[in-house]
């Protein structure tokens, strides 16, 4: 490894990392209006701020991703502004993406070594080279001969990071690497990142929870609109609220629902789905009211994530029946869904057979989901909604025109108009766009993996208050997220998943964020086994 230098103790800190008036612009809009931050040595450094704040195009103008419009950036005492990726990596920054950059059929070790081989001139000490690499990856955790491609979600990140330091990093920036961990990886990569930085690593570590930036950062710096909006030395000082206060400029309004029991809700009129079978789900009966939001909970291979996403035929379920409300049933007015026929029906096949039944599914990639970059946001808004945006084969061009702008006002997607294409967009807006396309299509049942993932504090509570209101016209909700706070203030009861199965339900009072830790994590020795597996 090549720790950078420790501090003697009483010095005071080292300022390795210095920007000054950064301004970026893209086309006519400044997406950064001169931004100024200092990154002691050896510290953990949040980046905090809204969806199209400038988090991601501060830290691409530092790792030299993105050139800078003007603005200096230093590096000790070197002025660096405007070199490449490749230059700055020599001089010790680099940007971890959230994509891991791994060559899945390499083993551990030659991932490692990957990273090096550009950066060194000349003769290559392989053995040297191995030793070292060996050690480092002993050191996380990691077996050096296995092959990347099984590696977890947390190992392929720190592998990443073990990747930049071996290259010689110092500065290691990581935007929102904390995205779609569980609680326990979470806290796995933040062991990790303490123990690195005991080493004189630096971070820069971007991130939408307080309570991370709270936890593991020293000092943090809050963007708004581009501008520095506030920071802090001493993250000890602060709390959520103040963090929440400085990102948003006024006081954050959490949402609460309020929790509907079993009793409350109708009997008649839901969604049900008997003897599901499918690769790593055995479900023998679920059922879900009219109005009803039930969370998944469960270790990944629980079988939570499989069984959510057969219900929308993505993949196909192998057997199993769906029975479908009447649409036309007083519970669901409102609704534009009609299904074929309601009463009991295989279960859907494709996405497409799904989405005719009523269910609309947001999938835990953006990607995969099919957010098309070239296209503009209109477009993406109305692409699944044009089911029901047709009649008789005739596209309703108005109907498009008013739901996109409906749902690009509603979902507060911070671009310069629905025309703009979805790539100009940061993460956050991009994920907007995806949840606000399904709820567009004024599912029966709204299956979310994930849905606010990426997404502000702010926007966050939003969206619970728009599901929230939708649930009220009838729409049925299973939501799936690695938030445990958001699960809880949220859902009216959860299906803990194991080995395939349902093995507890929580309503009511049960349903706190201890036990939802406790459900999913007690259970995790026996996963896989406890069931039969189809
Ligand atoms: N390639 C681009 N072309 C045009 N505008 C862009 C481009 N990339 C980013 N922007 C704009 O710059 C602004 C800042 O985006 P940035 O990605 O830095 O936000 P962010 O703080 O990382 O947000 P998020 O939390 O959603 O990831 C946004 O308004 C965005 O639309
Ligand atoms: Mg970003």
């Amino acid at each position: 490894m090549t720790p950078a230098a420790r501090q003697p103790a009483g010095a005071p800190a080292e300022v390795v990392l210095r920007a000054e008036g950064l301004v970026k612009t893209y086309g006519g809009v400044q997406a950064l209006k001169g931004v100024s931050l200092s990154v002691r040595r050896g510290s953990i450094h949040g980046l905090l701020g809204e969806n199209g704040a400038g988090k991601s195009t501060l830290v691409g103008l530092i790792s030299g991703m993105r050139t800078p419009t003007s603005g200096q950036i230093w590096l000790g005492d070197r002025q660096v502004a405007g070199q490449d990726v490749k230059s700055m990596e020599r001089s010790g920054v680099f940007l971890v993406t959230q994509e891991p950059m791994i060559v899945d059929q390499l083993s551990v070790e030659d991932n490692l070594l990957l990273g090096r081989w550009p950066a060194r001139r000349g003769f290559i000490d392989r053995r040297a080279l191995r030793r070292e690499a060996t050690r480092m990856l002993e050191g996380a955790g990691i077996a050096p001969d296995a092959p990347a491609g099984g590696l977890g979600a947390v190992e392929k990140r720190k592998l990443n990071i073990l990747r930049a330091l071996f290259s010689g990093g110092e500065v290691i920036i990581l935007d929102e690497p904390t995205t779609s961990l569980t609680v326990a990886d979470r806290n796995r990569l933040f062991d990790f990142m303490r123990e690195l930085k005991a080493r004189g690593v630096t971070f820069v570590f971007i991130s939408h929870y307080n309570e991370e930036i709270l936890e593991i950062c020293d000092a943090v710096s809050v963007l708004r609109d581009g501008a520095l909006a506030g920071e802090s030395s001493d993250v000890g000082r602060l709390d959520s609220d103040r963090l929440s206060e400085m990102v948003l400029g006024r006081d954050l309004a959490l949402f609460h629902r309020v929790r509907r029991s079993p009793q409350s809700l109708p009997r008649e009129g839901g969604f049900q789905f008997r003897d599901v079978r499918a690769p790593g789900v055995a479900v023998a009966d679920f059922a879900i009211a009219p109005g009803e939001i039930v969370g998944f909970a469960g270790l990944p291979g629980s079988g939570a994530k499989d069984f959510a996403r057969c219900l929308f035929g993505f993949p196909p379920a192998r057997s199993g029946s769906v029975f479908v409300p009447d649409a036309s049933g007083p519970a669901r007015s409102g609704s534009v869904f009609v299904p074929g026929a309601s009463g009991a029906a295989p279960m859907p096949r494709d996405p497409r057979e799904a989405f005719r039944a009523g269910i609309a599914y947001l999938s835990d990639d953006r990607r995969r989901d099919g957010l098309v970059g070239i296209r503009s946001i209109r477009d993406n808004l109305v692409m699944s909604s044009l089911d029901a945006l047709s009649s008789l084969g005739w596209i309703d061009m108005r109907r498009e025109e008013e739901t996109a702008h409906a749902v690009f006002r509603r979902m507060g997607i911070k671009a310069p108009g629905p025309q703009t294409p979805a790539d100009a967009l940061s993460g956050g807006n991009q994920q907007k766009v995806c949840l606000g396309r399904v709820i567009a299509t004024s599912p029966g049942l709204l299956v979310l993996d994930e849905p606010t993932r990426g997404i502000d504090v702010g926007v966050k509570e939003d969206v619970h208050r728009q599901i929230d209101a939708l649930t009220a016209q009838g729409m049925s909700v299973i939501i799936i997220t690695t938030d445990l706070d958001e699960m809880v203030r949220v859902v009216d009861r959860v299906c803990v998943f194991s080995g395939g199965s349902i093995v507890e339900s929580l309503t009511g009072s049960d349903i706190t964020k201890e036990r939802l830790r406790a459900a999913a994590f007690d259970r995790s020795a026996g996963a896989g086994k406890g069931a039969s597996q189809p």
